[in-house]
């Protein structure tokens, strides 16, 4: 029996690029995206090529309904979760200075960066710990991508600092109640990574990368962030939990 692997928000961008090296190690992939597949069959048909039995659940992360019905539909067709990946969410549709940005757009991000994610987790968890205790082969691990922004305060996008210092609370608090479960949750927080979300600032950061913004002076790509995460997924971090790993180039290390 394969592995099964969920990857939110694997139309494009981090999350394809996760899908499609989990599928190279031999998951079968389940994807919860808004875009309809049809609109993105380049990207779902790469991944099916590496070799994955694929699941596309057109599908809003934000939604009570649709989170669950993916779930129900993930177990009915594979009846098993090894693996879920956090990796679906969004930026403010326009960025805002903190003193005049609205509650909409402050309800719009959290709702799918932390309500989405906190309330899929806890359904997922709930059928990793069933396959825990049913399948012997079954060692459940939850990665939660977050960012930079979790601790950089960007003032034109508020809500976002804080979805995404939401999302690592989330992975402090799923590490902890499912250590239990021997199911082990990690975090990997991007930089500035080349993906259809940063189209809009493509040339503020290339002038920022080439002035060395980061150690490393590149952008980081997708693949950069999916191979952590099957470095965490492999199982040789057996006795680590609630860590997080900046996958960013440097970014992070205060300078002089
Ligand atoms: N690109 C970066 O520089 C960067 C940096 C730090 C963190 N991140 C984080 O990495 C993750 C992926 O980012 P990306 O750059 O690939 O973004 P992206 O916009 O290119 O892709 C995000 C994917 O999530 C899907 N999605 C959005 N809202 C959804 C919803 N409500 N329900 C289901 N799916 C939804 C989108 O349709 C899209 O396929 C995000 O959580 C983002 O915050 C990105």
């Amino acid at each position: 029996m394969k592995k099964v692997a969920i990857v939110t928000g694997a139309a494009r961008g981090i999350g394809n690029g996760i899908a499609y090296q989990l599928a190279t190690e031999g998951y079968d992939i389940a994807i919860l995206d808004v875009f309809a597949q049809e609109d993105v069959a380049k990207n779902v048909d790469r991944v099916i090529k590496a070799g994955a039995e694929l699941l596309y659940f057109k599908g809003d992360l934000a939604k009570t309904e649709d989170r669950l019905d993916f779930v129900k539909e993930v177990m009915n067709k594979y009846g098993r979760i090894d693996v879920l990946v956090n990796n679906a969410g969004v930026g403010p549709k326009v960025r805002m200075d903190i003193l005049q940005t609205t509650e909409e757009s402050f309800d719009f991000v959290m709702n799918i960066n932390v309500r989405g994610t906190y309330f899929l987790t806890q359904a997922v968890a709930n059928e990793m710990i069933k396959c825990k205790e049913t399948l012997k082969d079954c060692n459940p691990k939850i990665v939660n991508i977050s960012s930079m922004s979790a601790y950089t305060s960007s003032t034109s996008r508020g809500e976002y600092c804080i979805s995404k210092a939401g999302v690592s609370m989330i992975t402090k608090l799923f590490a902890d109640r499912l250590a239990e479960y021997e199911i082990n949750v990690y975090e990997i927080r991007p930089g500035i990574i080349y993906t259809p979300m940063t189209e809009v600032v493509r040339a503020k950061y290339d002038k920022l990368i080439a002035e060395g913004i980061s150690p490393i002076k590149r952008w980081g790509y997708p693949e950069d962030i999916a191979s952590v995460v099957s470095a965490f997924v492999s199982g040789k971090f057996p006795f680590s939990t609630g860590d997080v790993i900046n996958v960013d180039g440097g970014l992070h290390i205060q300078r002089l």
